[in-house]
């Protein structure tokens, strides 16, 4: 059921229920993070594997703090700058949060999400909340209540409808806990912003491959049941595939073929747009099981960074035969 009653949402979560919410940067499949039967459910709707940890989400600098043992210098002057925002930090974990929430690791990434409606509910509630983007895991994340409705409808309690997302990719996650701060995934947060608060360069760690090892970051990852694939040169790869049904995702000024139906995340050439209509656009071009979605790789700045990253990730099952 979709909504915008608060207190009902509210009432779902004290009962160790699970709950759509709309963040800045997509929707989260919420459950209390204090509470193992609820993070129990959200690894289970969502068939996620648990050496994937969760983000949890709280209202505050000082609610964050009482899930931590200590905030590094760097990460507070991070949050002090950017939250609510899509920024998430990764923090030493105290004994509130258990093992589950963080796969066993000693440090658990939070965050505050820059939405009213979910910030509001964070603030009625006196426990903090863990929640995954709500997708099946390995499929695109949601950046509308429909698609939560869509995808895990009869298994969510309830959706809070917060309209879209928009930022529309995830949040940056940011390690400072040792001597050089590294940025664990590329997100809604430009590398550039956050480099220019700390007033140093950070170090890219963000991990591929499907080594469990790396959490959230397996190779293939935002999944279209469609073939995808990623490319630099667009008009070469519709010349290659000439003969099959193929959607295109651009970007920017481009001359596609008329006969394939295309998408564009920014005709005007502008990173945020895209963002925000990334995982709207792959979820459409999905819906028309063409034989072949072939995406444009867009420039490698900004928000760039982060929608290269997941249109690589959502490629890398395609197989050129
Ligand atoms: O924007 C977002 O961050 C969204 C919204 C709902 O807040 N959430 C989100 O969660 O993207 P999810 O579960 O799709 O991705 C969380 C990722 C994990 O897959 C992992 O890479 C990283 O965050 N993560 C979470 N906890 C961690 C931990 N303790 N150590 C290392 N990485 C962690
Ligand atoms: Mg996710």
């Amino acid at each position: 059921m979709i909504g915008s009653d608060l207190v009902y949402a509210k009432k779902q979560l004290e009962l160790a229920l699970t709950v759509g919410i709309p963040t800045e940067t997509v929707y989260g499949l919420a459950g209390n993070a204090l509470n193992d039967m609820a993070v129990l459910s959200i690894f289970k709707i969502k068939n996620r594997p648990f050496f994937d940890p969760l983000i949890v989400h709280v209202s505050d600098i000082e609610s964050a703090k009482k899930v931590t043992k200590h905030l590094p210098e760097k990460a507070e002057k991070l949050a002090k700058a950017f939250w609510p925002g899509p920024l998430t930090l990764l923090l030493p974990k105290n004994n509130s949060i258990s093992n589950l929430v963080t796969s066993g690791s000693d440090y658990v990434a939070v965050r505050v999400p820059n939405h009213p409606m979910t910030l509001e509910l964070l603030k009625m509630i006196d426990f903090p909340l863990a929640a995954p983007s709500a997708n099946p895991f390995g499929y695109i994340s949601p950046t509308r209540a429909e698609h939560v409705e869509h995808q895990l409808g009869s298994s969510v309690s309830y959706i809070l409808d917060g309209g879209f997302s928009n930022i529309g990719v995830e949040s940056t996650i940011v390690d400072c806990n040792g001597p050089r701060v590294k940025i664990l995934r590329l997100g809604g947060l430009s590398i550039e912003s956050i480099e220019s608060v700390l007033g140093e360069s950070v170090e890219l760690a963000v991990t591929t491959g499907s080594d469990p090892q790396a959490p959230g970051q397996l190779d293939k990852h935002y999944s279209p049941e469609s073939a995808f694939l990623l490319t630099g040169e667009i008009e070469r790869e519709m010349m290659l595939h000439k003969g099959k049904r193929i959607s295109a995702l651009v970007f920017g000024e481009v001359k596609i073929p008329e006969d394939v139906f295309s998408l564009n995340l920014s005709p005007s050439g502008n990173l945020d747009e895209a963002a925000l209509n990334l995982f709207h656009y792959m979820r459409l071009l999905d819906k028309l099981n063409s034989d072949l979605i072939i995406a444009m790789k867009v420039p490698n700045i900004g928000l760039g960074l982060a929608i290269n990253d997941r249109l690589s990730r959502a490629s890398s099952k395609f197989v050129r035969r």
